[in-house]
């Protein structure tokens, strides 16, 4: 067996503060610190405690070159222990799972520290309600009990400045006045199949294309996307549209279709309720978008790009807000949110996560005439009389 380190590696030394009663005794503060170090690999779900020595280790070890096992029975350990954990990656059938993450990573043309941020910052298994509920930061009374105020919420006003012209006719006739994220859906009328095709088609459809070599094609599409690459997939958890069977459906953007997917999540709405991380107020929209990046197609032109990332979170934006507007324009609710288990998605459409991601979820619908949970509407251009 031969072994190397992984490709790209971060280590972080972490404190963590703890009580030691003896040193209160004894007179001091009875605080103390433990000092302890991390390792951090894109190609792995979580940190990987490490000791001081492993460190020294994994610093000395080259990420090319192969390396036959250690004579001596306590470094042939530790290596085996940091295979097993995959930040030394082996050429044994034993530990082909990480040493393929691996590969796939060396492929993959992620910058480095966006490719960790990107895999440790996805959820599984969290219930982000629950969580604000059980550290009491549910109303802005619990955030300021616990956090004081927040900054001011405009910067101050500089002086010399320029009073603008009144806002004449608004933009297609104030439409996006009413723009307001809905957290209540009315989930005793369908969504017209119509009203869906229209949602996705004024969003995501392309409109033509441009080919400017044989097999290079850049999308127009009425959103914005960096390099005019569109690298985000819409797949779409259809809940209640006329006509369309309940499940997960991927939009296709130049064909203007969807497919039902062969393999479905096996009850719709816990799968709804868990990739929303528990916001219930969300989980019943008619229809939910999961917005998916196909990374390899941005990376392939952003190479190693510090704003990859950055752009393909951006793109993701763009086509929030225009669901959110055409949303609007329909008479429907729209929302969106990040705070989403990836890994839940992942795992049912069998995504390998540094090549094809969730980044946030859209959703839309019928409102409901009712408003259980709040939503922020304080000129009442939604709800007409306020919340
Ligand atoms: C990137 C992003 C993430 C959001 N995530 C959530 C969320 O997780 N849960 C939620 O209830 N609202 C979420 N929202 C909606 C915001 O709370 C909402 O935009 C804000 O309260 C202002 O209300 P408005 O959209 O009606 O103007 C999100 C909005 C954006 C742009």
């Amino acid at each position: 067996m031969q072994y190397r380190r992984c490709q790209t590696l971060f280590l972080e030394p972490r404190e963590t503060p703890g009580f030691r009663l003896q040193d209160l005794l004894a007179g001091g503060t009875g605080l103390h610190y433990e000092q302890r170090v991390v390792a951090m690999a894109p190609h792995l779900d979580g940190p990987v405690p490490i000791t001081p020595d492993d460190a020294a280790l994994l610093l000395a070890c080259s990420a090319e070159t192969w390396q036959p096992l250690p004579t001596s029975a306590e470094a042939r350990a530790r290596v085996m222990r940091l295979v097993a954990e995959g930040v030394l990656v082996s050429d044994s059938a034993d530990h082909a799972v990480h040493a393929a993450a691996d590969t796939t990573l060396r492929a993959s043309h992620w910058w480095s520290v966006a490719a960790l941020f990107h895999r440790l910052s996805r959820w599984t298994g969290v219930d982000s309600v629950e969580e604000m509920e059980r550290s009491q930061m549910v109303t802005a009374q619990d955030l300021v009990r616990k956090l004081g105020n927040p900054p001011a919420e405009a910067p101050p006003r500089l002086p010399g400045a320029v009073a603008l012209p009144p806002l004449g006719d608004r933009f297609l006739d104030g439409l996006l006045l009413r723009r307001t994220t809905c957290r209540n859906f009315d989930t005793s009328r369908p969504l017209p199949l119509a009203l869906l095709a229209g949602m996705l088609g004024e969003v995501l459809l392309a409109s033509a294309h441009v080919e400017p070599e044989p097999g290079v094609r850049f999308l127009k599409k009425n959103v914005a996307s960096a390099g005019g690459l569109h690298p985000i997939e819409a797949y779409v958890l259809v809940q209640n549209v006329e006509g369309l069977e309940p499940g997960l459906h991927h939009y296709h953007a130049v064909a203007h279709e969807l497919a039902r997917l062969p393999v479905q999540p096996p009850a719709l709405p816990a799968f709804a309720h868990r990739l929303l991380a528990g916001q219930s107020w969300f989980a019943d929209a008619h229809a939910l978008v999961i917005l998916v990046c196909r990374f390899e197609r941005n990376f392939w032109k952003y190479r190693n790009h510090a704003k990859a990332y950055r752009a393909v979170t951006l793109d993701a934006g763009h086509i929030s807000q225009a669901f959110y507007t055409q949303a609007t324009a329909y008479g429907l609710g729209a929302f969106v949110t990040a705070a989403i288990n990836e890994e839940e998605v992942e795992q049912v459409l069998g995504l390998d996560p540094m090549r094809e991601g969730p980044l946030a979820v859209c959703g839309f619908g019928w409102r409901s005439e009712q408003m259980r949970t709040p939503e922020m509407d304080p000129a009442g251009h939604t709800w007409k009389t306020g919340p």
